[in-house]
């Protein structure tokens, strides 16, 4: 790191406030350089705001501007067939209650027309059947949008999306389609308030979603997740000579989580004194048990050649907004692991569920989440690459039969080894010294399922995920 950088850093550990001290809601979002400013818009699902807007001149500071699109918003139709609902209502004429969903929304400057254009995604509010697109635009960057309505584009279903602005002007949409099996790209009429052409299905039946663009020295990325719901999983780039030519095969970006994210969008940060520009990954840290804790995640993009892509966990970025990235700082880390099921996509945690009285703590697999430390593991290795599993002052012992229990940390004790085994595809089993492995069982309810010591069995893959499997992921 160089420790005479002037700016601020963008601090990836910490919860991003704005000027006025709130957290900033704008996820799922995109960044639209203007006027030596960057405007972030992005979904805030609080009372009967749809998308806010914030400001900043360095991506530090933000300033909240305008919640630019609400149940309130002007509507006014452009297309045929479109539908006007912000606040869809049922049979009975009642509202669903928060009205229509959004999410995903990204904004282009039309250079024809002068005017801010806003592409998102649509549901009715009560479930995700109707998978939509939908429009909104503005004459002012962050003033009023006037709702234009949703649609399905060519008929097709229009769930994750992006928008992307090529060299020429030319605008296209990207959205995932066919209950997300496929990736649909459309080109943009001139305007870009309507579909000119569905110009190239990507990817088709390997479900992406979480799409962002760019372009870099001629070739396009485009980096995107794949189809979790709000759990992290492994994001994916790949790239290409020609928007609708033929696309590299995807390959894996960041670890098996993305660092804890799925991808909003990229910012290209042009560094007006050297001329280069750096690319700013920005990831929702979605939180699976409660939305409204979500946060972000920020990291340089790298390219180890023109055609390769990489994303490497930093906590802290300095950005110069005339030089672009200037350094980083990756930090020591937490030290500590979430161990996710492979079968149940499910988080090992220490639990307060005690079947046997004389026992406090079993140990059980839950949803995701960020703030609950009994998901946070210490991974102590000792003799023969053995190791404890530590829940703070707890660790993993045998309980009685197949059962698994926390006891008190005993550092001059080895009986509570486990072995470690990597898998061919670099997934784990957690094995007792009599050979047997943790094993989630149960059916997964509420979020939640037992784990129990199991003899190790050849797991059939037609199955589903193997309940014996885990993946290590760090703490950030
Ligand atoms: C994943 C998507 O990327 C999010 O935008 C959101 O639609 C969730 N799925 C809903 O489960």
């Amino acid at each position: 790191m160089d420790v005479n950088v002037k700016c601020e850093a963008l601090v990836n550990i910490a919860p991003l406030m704005d000027r006025n001290g709130d957290p900033v809601h704008a996820h799922g979002g995109h960044m639209l350089c203007k006027d030596g400013y960057y405007y972030w818009f992005g979904e805030n699902r609080r009372d009967r705001r749809k998308v806010s807007c914030y400001r900043s001149m360095d991506l530090v500071n933000w300033e909240w501007r305008k919640d630019v699109l609400t149940l309130d918003s002007p509507v006014k139709t452009i297309y045929h067939r479109t539908s006007l609902e912000l606040e869809p209502r049922d049979a009975e004429n009642r509202g669903f209650g928060t009205g229509a969903v959004i999410e995903r929304p990204k904004v282009l400057y039309n250079e024809l027309t002068g005017r801010f254009v806003m592409w998102m995604h649509w549901e009715n509010g009560r479930d995700y059947s109707d998978a939509r697109c939908a429009i909104a635009d503005c004459g002012t960057v962050d003033g009023e949008y006037v709702f234009r309505g949703s649609f399905n584009p060519v008929g097709n279903m229009s769930r994750d999306c992006t928008l992307f602005q090529d060299d020429d002007g030319t605008a296209y949409f990207v959205s995932a389609a066919r209950e997300n099996a496929d990736l649909i790209m459309y080109r943009l009429s001139p305007d870009y308030l309507s579909i000119e052409e569905q110009v190239k299905t990507l990817w088709p039946g390997q479900a992406r979603e979480a799409p962002a663009l760019m372009k870099r020295h001629g070739v396009y990325f485009l980096i995107s997740s794949a189809c979790t719901g709000w759990l992290p999983n492994q994001g994916a780039y790949a790239w290409a000579e020609q928007l609708t030519g033929r696309w590299s095969p995807l390959m894996p970006l960041g670890d098996i989580t993305t660092y804890d994210s799925q991808p909003a969008f990229i910012v290209p940060i042009a560094g007006k004194d050297n001329n280069q520009c750096s690319y700013l990954y920005v990831g929702d840290r979605w939180d699976p048990t409660d939305y409204y804790a979500s946060s972000y995640v920020f990291l340089p993009l790298s390219f180890p050649s023109d055609r390769e892509m990489s994303l490497d966990w930093v906590d802290r970025t300095w950005i110069d907004p005339c030089k672009g990235i200037v350094a980083v700082e990756c930090g020591t880390g937490s030290g500590l692991f979430r161990m996710k099921s492979v079968g149940m996509e499910l988080y090992l945690a220490s639990g307060n569920h005690s079947i046997d009285p004389d026992e406090v703590h079993n140990l059980e697999v839950r949803t995701l989440s960020y703030t609950d430390k009994q998901q946070q593991w210490r991974v102590d290795y000792g003799r023969d690459g053995a190791a404890r599993l530590r829940n703070g002052e707890m660790t993993v012992a045998i309980g009685s039969e197949n059962s698994l229990i926390l006891v008190p940390t005993l550092d001059q004790e080895d009986q509570f080894l486990w072995l470690l085994t990597e898998t061919e595809e670099g997934s784990l089993t957690i094995g007792s010294r009599d050979g047997r492995v943790l094993t989630v069982a149960g059916e997964k309810r509420n979020g939640w399922g037992c784990v129990s010591l199991e003899p190790k069995h050849l797991h059939d893959p037609r199955l589903g995920g193997d309940p014996q499997l885990f993946q290590l992921i760090s703490v950030r």
